[in-house]
């Protein structure tokens, strides 16, 4: 029926590389200076949820995230580039009479509306683009019944949103193959290395949630602009430590991943610094952390938690389920929490406030 309104809603979880993507190394197919690998957080609250509807009836396309209408987003190459990728792939759509609503033809003209929420603060380097993206992609493919070609293309569209999008698009741990300029990167894609880690817990310590000062996009293009450290990572260190970090993960050895991810977040850190002008994502409560971790790790004697940080002052904390709640408390222990802000909540999400 003409009047009628299709909807469909998705949600993607946020993912946390432990070997980064830092470098862009084709701007315009968003693809890497390296391969990456990190852990979609699938058992957690943390996700964007997308809703698209379609009418006959809409004479433009409009796009709400966290309820704030974001004309100039929508409109970005990135926000497209996802849009016009899935409708590529778009089939015909029939009602269970088997009546066809859209055919492929139709999806071209149709209007959509698009509303995105996040679990979590934005921009706050939890990876929140990652599920966003990812999201909105689930959302289109659900939409436009679309296709995959070829294994994996669904995350080259997700990846064409915002790189670290690509990862969300499986559950467990995933790597992003940087891929190759042929064929216009179709094979800069996610592929899963392990469908799960059922011991592996992920300690999220909200250091503070404002918008970052340098988007990861500016960064990175600073960052491959200057620091001579970050060409090295890329082409003599990363090869070598992601193909250690695949075995340590298929053999479920969580000391060699704690200390692979440990080196591998401090140098991701360290191009930061090494880039000119230098960017500081971490703080003084995020070093305190990095402190904490590795006095907890040397009383124990073995590599028992491992710190990571993005692009923000935020630490993501790994560790196996059997320590998890003894290194909730010695991080409570540090960064006393108001009393009730843990009420109702998982210990595994956890906030630290700057100012206490
Ligand atoms: O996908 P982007 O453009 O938000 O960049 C992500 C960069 C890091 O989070 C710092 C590293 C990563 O691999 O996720």
């Amino acid at each position: 029926a003409t009047n009628s309104i299709y909807m469909v809603t998705m949600s993607a979880p946020t993912n946390i590389a432990v070997i980064k993507y830092w470098g862009k190394a084709d701007t315009h197919y968003n693809t890497p200076i390296n391969s990456s690998l990190s852990v979609t957080l699938d058992q957690t609250e943390l996700r964007a949820i997308t809703t698209i509807a379609v009418s006959k009836q809409f004479t433009k396309d409009r796009f709400w995230l966290n309820g704030v209408e974001e004309d100039e987003l929508l409109h970005s190459p990135r926000f497209r580039a996802c849009i016009e990728g899935v409708q590529k792939l778009a089939q015909d759509h029939y009602d269970a009479q088997g009546n066809l609503i859209y055919s492929k033809e139709d999806w071209k003209h149709l209007h959509l509306h698009i509303s995105s929420y996040n679990t979590f603060p934005t921009a706050a380097g939890l990876a929140s683009s990652a599920a966003g993206y990812a999201a909105l992609v689930a959302a289109l493919c659900q939409l436009y019944h679309a296709v995959e070609t070829f294994p994996g293309e669904f995350s080259t569209i997700a990846r064409q949103g915002s790189g670290s999008a690509c990862r969300s698009m499986y559950g467990g741990i995933v790597a992003w193959r940087q891929g190759t300029p042929k064929q216009e990167w179709r094979d800069s894609k996610a592929e899963p290395v392990l469908e799960d880690w059922p011991q592996l817990r992920a300690l999220l310590l909200v250091v503070s949630d404002s918008k970052k000062d340098t988007s990861s996009t500016t960064g990175m293009q600073t960052s491959v602009q200057t620091s001579m450290l970050l060409q090295y990572r890329a082409q003599h260190i990363v090869p070598a430590r992601l193909q250690a970090m695949e075995q340590a993960c298929h053999a479920r050895d969580f000391g060699t991943f704690a200390q692979l991810t440990m080196q591998d977040s401090n140098q991701f850190h360290a191009t930061c610094l090494d880039t000119y002008p230098p960017i500081f994502y971490m703080n003084d409560i995020s070093r305190q952390i990095v402190r904490i971790v590795t006095v907890y790790n040397s009383w124990a004697g073995e590599l028992r938690a491992a710190y990571t940080f993005d692009a923000g002052p935020n630490a993501v904390i790994y560790c196996l389920e059997q320590h998890q709640q003894h290194l909730a408390a010695l991080l409570c222990h540090y960064f006393p929490i108001p009393k009730g802000a843990l009420s109702g909540l998982d210990t595994s999400s956890m906030a630290l406030e700057e100012s206490l």
